[in-house]
């Protein structure tokens, strides 16, 4: 049997290149050779008080971007989390194991702390749970993962284990992280720091909706410099960011064309930016085109939304009815 991998998705904010080329496009690998669950966290989201009226359209918008990009409702289980209230039950589960001392000490909760004082509430302490439910409902082997999230595997891991030791019985498999090995590129933003993110301030992030226009203006505006002063220097930061942009969406012979130019002097910024501006709308004008046929396709989004809750509902059912057995609720 196909080992299975679950990654959860956050409905904020939307698809950016270091998402796609991050993340997206190592799920699009692992569904392929996987038994793959990926959802969208809308639970999860509540722990920042969405308002009503928001949720669903954000949830909607991150389903049909996921889709967009490549994610393929008939070889992954595509749903939204709280489509599978399983889950609920089995976060109250592991409620009862999990402490409040190792709770406080996870890094991310203490970072919500600093950032959220006046919003500290049970939800955001608890969502480690919660995110073990995620990965345990399923029996998952395998988590994608990033570095910011290594910590909350940790206590999936934790609990799991937990959980078999309690009952002596080796019920849920421990999950790992899934290992990419070299693969992971980290996408440069365009203000001239490490990262491209949809938190790092506007103009830092290109996103797959985003039209000609915008991206021209957003990377013509791409922190540089005044040039190198020297042959052959070492490119300060903002200018490595933006040759290791160039790197992931356009053609080699472009690259090492700005990359002579730069070492011999005679490059032109602005000319580098109008060829690397061209080179990302090549790559994000499919993805925007079928963001729009497919936001307008109300009829085929219910669909994948429906098939996606029925699958994932059937393992999770399958999984809370033996754990309520181990834990020993019997029906009268
Ligand atoms: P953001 O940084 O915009 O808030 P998220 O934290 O929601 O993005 O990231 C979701 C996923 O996309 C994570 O797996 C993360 O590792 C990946 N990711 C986000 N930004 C980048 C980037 N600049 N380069 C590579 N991967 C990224
Ligand atoms: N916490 C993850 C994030 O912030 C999202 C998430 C929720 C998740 N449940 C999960 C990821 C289960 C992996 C497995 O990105």
């Amino acid at each position: 049997m196909k080992e299975i991998v679950l990654s959860g998705i956050r409905p904020t904010g939307n698809l950016h290149l270091g998402n796609y080329y991050g993340a997206v496009q190592n799920f699009i690998k692992l569904q392929d050779s996987y038994n793959c669950y990926f959802f969208i966290a809308d639970y999860h989201s509540l722990t920042t008080h969405p308002h009503p009226d928001d949720l669903h359209g954000r949830v909607k918008q991150i389903l049909v971007e996921y889709l967009a990009a490549g994610l393929d409702p008939e070889k992954a289980t595509l749903y939204v989390q709280s489509d599978v209230p399983e889950v609920v039950e089995l976060y109250l589960f592991l409620n009862m194991n999990a402490y409040i001392g190792e709770l406080e000490r996870v890094t991310t909760f203490k970072e919500k702390v600093r950032k959220q004082p006046d919003n500290v509430n049970a939800g955001l302490l608890t969502y480690p749970t919660l995110m073990a439910a995620d990965i345990l409902i399923h029996k998952s082997n395998y988590i994608p993962v990033g570095k910011d999230q290594e910590q909350n595997l940790e206590k999936a891991r934790d609990f799991a284990e937990r959980f078999n030791r309690i009952y002596g019985i080796d019920y849920f498999p421990v999950p790992q992280a899934f290992n990419f090995g070299n693969e992971l590129i980290k996408v440069p933003g365009l203000d001239g720091s490490g990262k491209m993110g949809k938190s790092e301030g506007e103009g830092n992030a290109i996103f797959l909706y985003e039209d000609d226009k915008s991206i021209r203006k957003k990377v013509m505006r791409a922190v540089t410099d005044s040039g190198p002063t020297e042959p052959n220097q070492v490119k300060p930061e903002p200018i490595q960011n933006l040759f290791n942009l160039m790197k992931i969406v356009s053609k080699p012979e472009t690259v090492q064309f700005f990359d002579e130019a730069y070492n011999n002097m005679s490059i032109r910024y602005g000319d580098m930016k109008k060829q690397l501006a061209e080179d990302i709308i090549q790559m994000v004008t499919p993805f925007r085109e079928r963001i729009n046929e497919l936001s307008s396709n109300d009829e085929y989004i219910k669909k994948v939304a429906r098939m996606g809750a029925e699958k994932a509902h059937e393992s999770a059912s399958k999984t809370i009815k033996e754990v309520r057995e181990i834990i020993g609720f019997r029906s009268f």
